[in-house]
C-alpha cells in the first residue's frame, strides 16, 4: 500500500515511522512533512502541488491509503473530497469532524447519546454568561465553540476573571468568530487521561491509555501548550477498566454516530477527566493526539498500516496489531519562548547522529524543524519529540532524557518531569 500521511508535526512523523515499519506499506510519504521527514526522503515534491489544489494533487499521486493527521483539513472536508475520488482515507468526513470543530456540537452529541460529560451551558451574550454563572458558581471553564489552534479553553481563577475573559471571547477579541459562541462548563476535579480508539464506522479498537502534560512548566504550572510530553500506558487502569471506558465512550459514540447518520472512519480521541463520580469526557478530537501518538507508536507491534487501512475500508482488523509490554515516553524539546513567542532559526546539533551512531532504544520525531542551506534549524514552538520505550516507565524516562541531552540548539527548552506523578508517587493522582 502506497501510503500518504498529511501533516507536518511530530504526530505525523511518528505515524509515518510506524507505517513504514508495516509489511503492508512498501512506501510511505508525507505532505507537507518537516525537516526530519525531508531528511528521510519521505516528503512529497512541492512541485506536485503548484498548479492544482491539494486534493487534486493527492489524488494524482494515487495513494492506496491516505492518513490525515491534523484537525483543520478534516473539518474542511478533505476526507470527503478524497473519498469521492475513490481513495481509501483514514480520517472522518466534515460531518464527523464537527466533534472537534464545534464544542457545542460535541456537547449536544454527548448529551443526546448518554456519553458522560461535564455539565454546561451554551452562551452567546454577556447577560447569559452572568445568569449562567449565578447558577453554576465560580468554578467554571470557558470554551470557544470553534477551532482556536488548541488555545480556546480558559480556566479562570475568579468570577471577575471569568466574566472578563468571557466578554473578550464573545466580542471576538480573543478568538475571532470561534469564540463568539461559547460553552460554559463546570470545572471538574480529577486526573486526565487521553483515550484513543480506531473506528471503522461500526467497531472500535482501543489504543493504550496515555497521559499528556499540557502545561509549559515543571510541576504542571505555567501556560497551556500543545503538550510538553506524554507517556503510555496509564498505571491503575486495568483491562476491565479500559473495556468499561471503551463501551461508555466509544461504544456509545458509535451508536450515536450511526443514529446521526455519520460514517466515522478514523481515530477518535477522548480527553477524559477521571473524577470521583466517574470518568467524564472533556473533549473529543477527531485526530491522533500530539505528543501522545509519539509514545503510542512505540507501544504497538504488528502491522499498523493494515489496522488503519482496515478502518478506512469499514472492516476493522483489530488482530493486525498488539500492545507491547512495558511503557513508552515522549519528551518534547521546544523553542525558548514557547508557547507565546517561540524563538526560531537556530541550528540543531545532534552529537549522537553526528558520530554516525543510532540509538536502538529511542527515536527522535521531528516537528518544528526545517532544512536550510543543508542545516537543520528550529522553525516552530515544538521542535523535536524524543521518544523511548522501556521495560517500565522509569527506564523509558531514563532513555528519553539521556537522548535529549545529546541534542543541542540555542534556547532548547524541555520539562524534566514528564511522568512525575507516577515516577515519584507510583500513582497518577
Ligand atoms: P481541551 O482543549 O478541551 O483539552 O482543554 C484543555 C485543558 O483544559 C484540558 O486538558 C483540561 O486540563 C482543562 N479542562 C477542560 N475542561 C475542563 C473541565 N470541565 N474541568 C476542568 N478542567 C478542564
Ligand atoms: N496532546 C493534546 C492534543 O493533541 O490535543
Amino acid at each position: 500500500m502506497k501510503t500518504l500521511v498529511i501533516g507536518s508535526g511530530g504526530r505525523e512523523h511518528a505515524l509515518a515511522w510506524r507505517l513504514e515499519k508495516s509489511e503492508s506499506v512498501p512506501q510511505v510519504a508525507l505532505w507537507p512533512g518537516n525537516g526530519g521527514t525531508a531528511g528521510l526522503g519521505w516528503n512529497l515534491d512541492p512541485a506536485l502541488f503548484e498548479d492544482q489544489d491539494e486534493a487534486a494533487a493527492i489524488i494524482a499521486w494515487q495513494p492506496d491509503l491516505v492518513v490525515i493527521g491534523p484537525e483543520a483539513p478534516l473539518v474542511d472536508g478533505l476526507a470527503d473530497k478524497l473519498r469521492a475520488a475513490g481513495l481509501a482515507v483514514f480520517g472522518p468526513g466534515a460531518n464527523g469532524a464537527k466533534l472537534e470543530g464545534s464544542k457545542i456540537f460535541a456537547k449536544d452529541f454527548m448529551l443526546r447519546h448518554g456519553i458522560p460529560t461535564a455539565d454546561s451551558r451554551r452562551i452567546t451574550s454577556e447577560a447569559e454568561l452572568i445568569e449562567a454563572m449565578n447558577i453554576m458558581g465560580d468554578a467554571v471553564v470557558l470554551k470557544a465553540d470553534g477551532l482556536a489552534a488548541g488555545k480556546g479553553v480558559l480556566l479562570p481563577e475568579s468570577r471577575s476573571e471569568a466574566l472578563e475573559a468571557g466578554a473578550a471571547m464573545l466580542s471576538g477579541a480573543s478568538f475571532g468568530e470561534a469564540g463568539q459562541s461559547l460553552l460554559l462548563e463546570e470545572r471538574l476535579d480529577g486526573y486526565e487521561v487521553s483515550l484513543l480508539a480506531i473506528l471503522d464506522g461500526e467497531n472500535y479498537y482501543l489504543l493504550p491509555a496515555s497521559q499528556d502534560h499540557k502545561r509549559a512548566l515543571e510541576g504542571d504550572r505555567g501556560p497551556n501548550t500543545g503538550g510538553m510530553g506524554a507517556y503510555a500506558p496509564v498505571p491503575g487502569l486495568d483491562e476491565a477498566d479500559l473495556a468499561k471506558l471503551g463501551e461508555e465512550v466509544f461504544g456509545a459514540s458509535l451508536k450515536g454516530l450511526a443514529t446521526d447518520g455519520i460514517d466515522y472512519r478514523g481515530v477518535l480521541y477522548a480527553g477524559l477527566m477521571m473524577t470521583p463520580a466517574g470518568p467524564k469526557v472533556l473533549e473529543f478530537n477527531v485526530r491522533f493526539g500530539d505528543p501522545e501518538t509519539q509514545a503510542l507508536m512505540l507501544m504497538l507491534e504488528g502491522d499498523f498500516g493494515t489496522l488503519l487501512a482496515s478502518a478506512a475500508k469499514g472492516k476493522l482488523d483489530p488482530g493486525a496489531v498488539s500492545h507491547r509490554e512495558g511503557a513508552a515516553m515522549v519528551v518534547v524539546l521546544s523553542s525558548k519562548g514557547y508557547p507565546d513567542k517561540p524563538e526560531t532559526g537556530y541550528t540543531i546539533e545532534d552529537t549522537l547522529a553526528a558520530s554516525g551512531q543510532r540509538s536502538a532504544e529511542s527515536v527522535v520525531f521531528h516537528a518544528g524543524t526545517r532544512v536550510e542551506d543543508g542545516k537543520l534549524i528550529n522553525c516552530g514552538g515544538r521542535v523535536l519529540g524524543v521518544t523511548a520505550w522501556g521495560r517500565d516507565l522509569a527506564q523509558a524516562a531514563d532513555r528519553c532524557y539521556h537522548r535529549a541531552d545529546e541534542i543541542h540548539y540555542e534556547g532548547k527548552t524541555l520539562r524534566r518531569d514528564i511522568g512525575w506523578r507516577v515516577l515519584s508517587k507510583g500513582s497518577v493522582t
